[in-house]
């Protein structure tokens, strides 16, 4: 089988690593270089390895309550029975986790974990040792890459994916394949602040929508709690806390207690929106207190962040430094079944561009490297099984807006806009002004031609469908938080 994997991070190069062992003859597309993507940056781990005390259905039990109930436990079962395979895998491949003086691996904690779980290598650069294992993996073998090569769009005929289209170098060109699988990543580039590097713009998710895809739970947007709030947004890891750093606000105050029994290890969420209340309180960013870990231990646990943060001129073993959250991970997109296989013939969606059901309404920390491993090899292993779902739905056109006084659109102007109005904490108010705003300017968008205004296009069409699923859900749940005075205004 002729197959097409786009996207080049964890999911989608396991996911060609197996489609090429399983025999089928593989190209990946990759809008940057191989490789490129949100894995490489990904600092805390990979959750899944149990030590004493501690079991998969523990596992299982914490995934479900930080997605706040919403989450499949299907597909959670799926998740944690194997993710130790996956895991074994990623050592297998050349991923060398980091291991004490005995030769056991180290496991750390973070956020919402119950135990210390999660497996990670170079300390805190875990995702770029798995990026750069998988990468060398795929470079031995005879898969197919094209990289710097722009997702335009898929190729659909008669509700079946029939190939892609891409455009290199400013030239559209077309490739025919049997199956397609999107690994395309998230959309954290809807936002001003987010943690995804540049070119995050729901390529994928916004090419399954066109082609009619199923597509669900777009308003659980992750906002990481803590960014450097000085210079370009930069991740201190939860880790960090996980081992013992806290919250602090200007008094030196352990604020986020007022919020849950868990401090500064509660869900993504719930730390996220004390941070921002209690920065809008005091009018200054909240600090991120690590002294009490010791300037040799960070440096040694966490010497991406430590050399990070020096650079910016923090010494953050002597003194608490700056943070701020960022859009960070979309726990919605493609909706897939649990062989990655989406509503449409023959597209098969992996990673955070798929909507798997794992995550709920609120993703586990460390959860979504394991994902992108266990369902990019399910996907893999679907490939010629027979397709046992279809369901396309149509794609709302974009309305039809009377004449009225209009901001002009830019991307800078889209991502404020999200930013404020259908970020971390929402208001119905708000999040109707978005829609009206981001409708009138995807009415009046010229077709766009070049990789960037398929990119604004994209992101223009994601913020559409986000405002509108955060409509839709009129209750708070996990990320999606709506102003409680406001609810059914
Ligand atoms: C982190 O290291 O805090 C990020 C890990 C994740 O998003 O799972």
């Amino acid at each position: 089988m002729n197959v097409v994997v786009v996207g080049s991070g964890i999911a989608g190069l396991t996911a060609a690593l197996h489609a090429h062992e399983a025999g089928h003859i593989v190209t990946i597309v990759t809008k940057g270089a191989l490789g490129d993507g949100c894995t490489g940056f990904a600092q805390g781990g990979v959750a899944g390895v149990y030590g004493p005390g501690d079991s998969a259905e523990r596992h299982a039990a914490d995934t479900m309550d930080a997605g706040a109930g919403l989450s499949d436990a299907v597909a959670v079962e799926v998740l944690v029975e194997e993710g130790a395979a996956r895991i074994a895998e990623l050592i297998a491949r050349g991923v060398a986790f980091d291991r004490g003086a005995d030769d056991e691996l180290l496991l750390g904690r973070e956020a919402a974990h119950s135990h210390a779980r999660i497996v990670h290598a170079g300390g805190d650069a875990t995702g770029a040792a798995i990026s750069r294992a998988l990468v060398a993996a795929v470079r031995r073998t005879r898969i197919t890459v094209t990289e710097q090569a722009f997702l335009a769009d898929l190729i659909v005929t008669d509700g079946t994916v029939r190939g892609i289209r891409l455009l290199i170098d400013g030239t559209a060109r077309a490739l025919v394949a049997d199956a397609v699988i999107l690994a395309t990543g998230g959309a954290g580039h809807l936002y001003a602040h987010t943690t995804n590097p540049v070119g995050t713009t729901g390529d994928g998710i916004a090419a399954a929508l066109r082609a009619g895809a199923e597509v669900a739970d777009l308003e659980f947007v992750q906002f990481h709690p803590t960014i450097l709030a000085e210079g370009p947004a930069f991740l201190v890891s939860e880790a960090v806390r996980g081992e013992g750093a806290t919250l602090i606000d200007d008094e030196g105050r352990r604020f986020t207690f007022d919020s849950h029994p868990d401090g500064e290890l509660a869900p993504r969420d719930v730390v996220s929106r004390a941070i921002a209340r209690q920065a809008g309180v005091q009018g200054s960013p909240v600090r991120l207190d690590a002294t009490m870990l010791g300037a040799r231990m960070l440096a040694a646990r966490f010497p991406t962040i430590d050399r990070v943060t020096r650079k910016r001129g923090f010494d953050w073993a002597r003194e608490p430094i700056p943070v701020t959250p960022a859009a960070h991970y979309l726990m919605g997109g493609v909706v897939t079944d649990l062989e990655g296989r989406s509503s449409v013939r023959g597209l098969f969606a992996v990673g955070e561009v798929a909507r798997t059901g794992v995550h709920g309404a609120n993703r586990l920390a460390s959860n979504s490297l394991l994902e992108g491993a266990v369902f990019g090899a399910r996907a893999a292993a679907a490939l010629d099984r027979p397709w046992l779902r279809s369901r396309s739905v149509r794609l709302p056109r974009p309305e039809t807006v009377p004449n009225r006084d209009r901001s002009a659109f830019d991307r800078t102007a889209l991502q404020q806009l999200m930013w404020e109005e259908v970020g971390l904490i929402r208001t119905r108010d708000g999040l109707e002004h978005a829609l009206a705003v981001v409708r009138d300017w995807r009415a009046t968008a010229a077709a766009p031609s070049t990789a960037a205004e398929h990119e604004d296009a994209n992101l223009l069409l994601l913020a559409e469908a986000t405002a509108s699923a955060a409509l839709a859900r009129t209750v708070s749940v996990g990320a999606h938080h709506l102003e409680p005075a406001l609810i059914g205004v």
